[in-house]
């Protein structure tokens, strides 16, 4: 056995990665769907959805900006439950009514909650936020609708737009394929209505589109053994490098919004310059169960997570007994194993994970059965194979560093009860 595993299971999840395929969300994508919904000689209406079919990633602030490029001269004449970013140039149209939109390349925002009532639709208005499909399935959709129109003739025939975008890093969109025209229930689904065409186009998302170093990385310690083991060196950056800026304890340095009002990111100053910390203690062996306090700590200064959630990889999750002021679901219930899960906030309690200086981090524990056969503390079995906040892998310590049964060799046999207690308070001692 030795340590060969953990290297296999890591080398496998950066694999799987590399190409945008995600082995523990094999579906997850965000569908953009454009439903014709009405025709005359002179414009047509097309209602557009973006739903986020990903289990765990969802879409934060500053949230979607959608954008397509017309194949001829549409223009846009009405929009509801979303903006058009540029009016664009319209100086063909000579009628006393403007185009809304005259852009060749629309870039279309989503509405605020504030909408005026005969500005919106159903599903609009939610600042381009969506959920993740696990952690709120009634918010994980948007929906704006548009009048389409052309400058210089009648509208014929429809040819889609391309070069759909989502807006958001990490994604890309593929091209527009026709499907079976989407459906509509009337009268509580006594009548149904139709679309006259219909249009998706997928997105899929990839960590190393998305960034070029990870947002994350993870430290470990265990009641057997004093030794903390930080997050590697370097995991997300490197302090002292010239144009790395971060901020150091007591410092409170002036930030200035950029261009698009948003606040560049801002780390605490630290070996590992990740923006999140994950620290996985395993802190109590009992009889016949064993548990583990999971902390989510944020050193970025200027940035909350809102609706922020961990995927965790380790064998015994899959009995796992209890989860304490955490949410939880196992990502694989329906596979052979359930090694997987997903943790998140509980609502108006810690869904919320506040910016670095403002007790910015949220807490968990969990009691796990040991499992007759595979459970042991040997080996580094205790600590997860693999973690990632908010769909971002985490970068993880090297196995030969983890915390280690005293005075054993992979072969001993396990610490006397009476050691594991003196070892546990010495660990509280030093906390
Ligand atoms: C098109 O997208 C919708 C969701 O927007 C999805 O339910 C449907 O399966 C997709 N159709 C095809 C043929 O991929
Ligand atoms: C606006 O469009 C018209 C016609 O397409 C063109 O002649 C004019 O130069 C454009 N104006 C600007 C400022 O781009
Ligand atoms: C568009 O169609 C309408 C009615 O069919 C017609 O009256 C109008 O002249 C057409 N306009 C152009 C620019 O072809
Ligand atoms: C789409 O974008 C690609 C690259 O950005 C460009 O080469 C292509 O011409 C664009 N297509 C359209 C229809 O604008
Ligand atoms: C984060 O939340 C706190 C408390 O609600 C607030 O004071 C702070 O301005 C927020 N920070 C950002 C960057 O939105
Ligand atoms: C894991 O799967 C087994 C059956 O395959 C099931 O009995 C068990 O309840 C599952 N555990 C969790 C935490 O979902
Ligand atoms: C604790 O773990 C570290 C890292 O594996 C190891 O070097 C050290 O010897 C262990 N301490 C004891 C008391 O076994």
């Amino acid at each position: 056995m030795g340590w060969s595993w953990i290297l296999i299971i890591q080398l496998n999840f950066l694999i799987g990665n590399a190409d945008g395929y995600d082995p523990l969300d094999p579906n997850g994508n965000i569908a953009i769907k454009w439903d014709v919904l009405q025709w005359s000689s002179s414009s047509y209406d097309a209602r557009v959805s973006i739903i986020n079919y990903q289990l765990y990633r969802h879409i934060e602030t500053p949230g979607w900006k959608l954008s397509w490029t017309w194949p001829g001269d549409e223009v846009i004449w009405d929009m509801w439950g979303a903006l058009a970013h540029e009016q664009g140039n319209c100086s063909e149209f000579k009628g006393e009514q403007l185009p809304y939109c005259c852009e060749k390349t629309p870039l279309i925002l989503d509405r605020g909650p504030g909408t005026p009532f005969n500005k919106q639709v159903a599903n609009c208005c939610r600042d381009g936020l969506l959920t993740s499909m696990i952690q709120d399935p009634s918010k994980h959709g948007a929906m704006f609708q548009m009048n389409v129109g052309t400058a210089s003739s009648n509208v014929s025939d429809m040819t889609m737009p391309r070069n759909f975008s989502l807006g958001v890093p990490g994604y890309t969109c593929g091209d527009p394929f026709q499907v079976p025209p989407s459906r509509f229930p009337e009268e509580g689904g006594r009548r149904w209505t139709q679309a006259l065409m219909t249009w998706n186009v997928s997105c899929s998302y990839s960590q190393f589109l998305a960034s070029t170093a990870p947002t994350c990385c993870v430290s470990l310690s265990a009641f057997y053994n004093s030794t903390i083991v930080p997050c590697p060196q370097c995991s997300c950056g490197c302090e002292g490098i010239p144009g790395t800026k971060c901020a150091k304890p007591g410092e409170t340095p002036l930030l200035l919004p950029q261009g698009d009002g948003q606040q560049p990111d801002l780390v605490r100053c630290s070996r590992h310059m990740c923006p999140i910390r994950v620290h996985w203690h395993v802190k109590t062996s009992y009889r016949e169960y064993w548990r583990v306090k999971i902390t989510v700590t944020n050193l970025n200064l200027v940035k909350n997570y809102s609706a922020w959630n961990l995927v965790v990889l380790h064998p015994n999750l899959q009995s796992i007994t209890q989860v304490f002021s955490f949410n939880y679901r196992s990502l694989n219930e329906h596979g052979t194993i359930n090694d997987t899960g997903m943790f998140w906030g509980i609502q108006y309690y810690n869904e919320l994970l506040l910016q670095a200086g403002e007790s910015g981090n949220v807490q968990t524990e969990m009691l796990l059965h040991k499992d007759p056969g595979i459970f042991t503390f040997r080996e580094g079995w205790a600590f997860p194979r693999k973690i990632s906040f908010n769909g971002d892998q985490c970068v993880m310590p090297s196995p030969d560093e983890y915390p280690r049964l005293p005075n054993t060799g992979p072969s001993a046999t396990p610490p006397s009860l009476c050691i594991i207690l003196l070892l546990s308070l010495s660990v509280i001692v030093m906390l």
